[in-house]
């Protein structure tokens, strides 16, 4: 099913809760064309919310061509006021804004939306118009106080629409009603589940991948290791991943990868000790942006490389190696503008850095999915947990939590003060709970401080500990006081050159998780 984007930072989790309802889901912009959508044949859609009213002069707008289909439409929020005023019903900016919880009153309480829920429930508003007359041939199912019509539906049609969120958990019954909106209003069942991904996938891989080879680059992440082991299930010996030592990874992850992963998926891997070559193309660079775009391009270079290598090794006979995969996520897709024409935060190395001369088809296994959604294809797949659970690390590795130029001294420095964080979190059984925690070294700050009688003039370590469902939201995480005094005191005691360890308490939004 299609979720139609109209702006709202809530399009990513309706999707996400219509996948928990094990139905696929997909998001598009509102400024699709609807002959597009419909081209992907829907079984069903759903109007996301968005920041605009109806009566604003540019607020994004939808063919009413998409109502009258025949595909169930279910209307949330701003798309609930835009089907309202197609369909002839009417919109009144009323003055009065409903924000935060509400109270529901359901009138029809066997309607196909809301039967087997409370005759009140809560949900979750965030609008300032409000619908007070419901299209002709439409049944008000809901209201609120202030609202008279909360919610409407017209089975005929299979047009539904409900003025709050239902995506979100403040909404007590809201994956009911979606689940209602899915299983009996679009007739659609509940049959995307890990095997059905795994299955689809590999068929996927065979049909593009055909007879020729691939190279996956792998960085010891969940991702990369479950597109790695997907690929591998495949087209099996036609894959060699490569693991790219680009200098920027922590302390011991190398050797980590060479020996577990291999020793659990048992694929051919070849490591290749780039660091010299990375951190040369780095010096002086000093901007986000360009670090990442480095990266990426030398990530790149390396693997054409490897390419070349292995054409050379196996000879004339039929060495075509022409697939790069990469594990690649939905969030990675959507927040590099990849998705929906969202806005570019930053480049994520594997989609916005990559260079425009690339000369390799590339093989995107994850391309839709979220991140528990990879972690459980990896269960599926029979990946040992320590892989599938491994908490995040990003492409472009310490080099974007160093702020300030890269060069192997400082790079030794945080790989130390990480090291330890790392230690200390497990030791502590914080793993899990936490999403990821980076270290970054403020490379170009120094602060004064005093170690045994003399005084120094050392850098300061940020730890950045967060936890979240997917990284697309993270809110800092609220670590003991004696962890966070373990890990302090064996950083600065332990780690020459940091003096400091300061704590980072910011959520995403407005922060990022990585500084850079
Ligand atoms: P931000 O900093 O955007 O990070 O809030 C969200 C999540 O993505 C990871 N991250 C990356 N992963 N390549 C990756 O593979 C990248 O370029 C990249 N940048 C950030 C980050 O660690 C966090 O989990």
């Amino acid at each position: 099913m299609l979720v139609v984007d109209f702006g709202a930072q809530y399009a990513q989790l309706i999707a996400r809760r219509v996948r928990e309802a094990r139905v696929y889901s997909e998001i598009v912009p509102s400024t699709m064309p609807v002959s597009e959508m419909l081209a992907r044949k829907p079984k069903a859609v759903i109007l996301s919310g968005g920041p605009s009213s109806v009566y604003a002069a540019d607020a994004p707008s939808l063919d009413r061509a998409l109502l009258d289909a025949g595909v169930p439409v279910l209307g949330l929020c701003y798309g609930f006021q835009l089907m309202v005023r197609l369909l002839g019903g009417t919109v009144d900016n009323t003055g009065s804004r409903e924000y935060g919880r509400t109270d529901l009153s359901v009138t029809k309480p066997d309607s196909t939306l809301f039967e087997g829920t409370p005759r009140e429930q809560q949900v979750w508003m965030s609008h300032g118009d409000a619908c007070s007359a419901a299209p002709e041939g439409c049944m008000v199912t809901a209201a609120t106080d202030l609202v008279p019509v909360a919610a409407f539906e017209d089975d005929e049609r299979r047009l539904y629409g409900v003025q709050y969120h239902p995506e979100v958990l403040h909404t007590t019954h809201g994956q009911q009603l979606l689940e209602h909106f899915l299983y009996r209003a679009a007739g659609l069942t509940p049959s995307w589940t890990t095997s059905s991904i795994v299955d689809e996938q590999v068929a996927a891989i065979r049909a593009q991948v055909g007879d020729k080879r691939a190279i996956c680059g792998l960085s010891g992440g969940v991702d990369s290791a479950v597109a790695a082991a997907l690929v591998q299930r495949a087209v099996g010996s036609q894959l060699t991943c490569v693991y790219v030592d680009h200098g920027l990874m922590r302390k011991g992850e190398t050797e980590q990868v060479e020996k577990d992963f291999v020793a659990a998926t048992g694929v051919r891997l070849r490591v290749v000790d780039a660091s010299e070559r990375f951190l040369r193309a780095l010096e002086g660079i000093a901007d986000p942006e360009d670090k990442r775009k480095i990266i990426g391009r030398e990530f790149i270079r390396v693997f054409e490389r490897a390419q070349a290598e292995l054409v050379a090794e196996a000879g004339a006979a039929g060495a075509d190696v022409a697939f790069l995969v990469q594990g690649t996520l939905y969030p990675d897709v959507v927040e590099s503008g990849g998705g929906t024409g969202t806005a570019n935060i930053k480049s994520h190395h594997n989609v916005g850095g990559l260079p425009e001369d690339l000369e390799f088809e590339l093989v995107e296994p994850l391309r839709w999915l979220f991140k528990d959604e990879v972690r459980m294809v990896g269960q599926e797949l029979g990946l040992p947990e320590d892989i599938v659970q491994r908490q995040p690390f990003p492409g472009p590795g310490l080099g974007i939590r160093i702020v300030g130029e890269v060069n192997r001294e400082r790079l030794e420095v945080l790989r130390e003060a990480d090291a330890i964080a790392r230690e200390e979190l497990t030791a502590a059984g914080l793993d899990r709970e936490i999403w990821q925690c980076p270290v970054v070294l403020l490379a170009d700050v120094r602060s004064v401080g005093v170690q045994g009688d003399g005084r120094t003039y050392g850098h300061p370590v940020v730890l950045r500990p967060v936890s979240s469902d997917d990284a697309m939201t993270a809110d800092w995480s609220r670590l003991p006081y004696d962890v966070l005094a373990r890990i302090s005191t064996r950083i600065t005691n332990e780690v020459t050159g940091v003096n400091r360890v300061a704590l980072d308490v910011t959520s995403k939004p407005p922060g990022t998780i990585e500084w850079e």
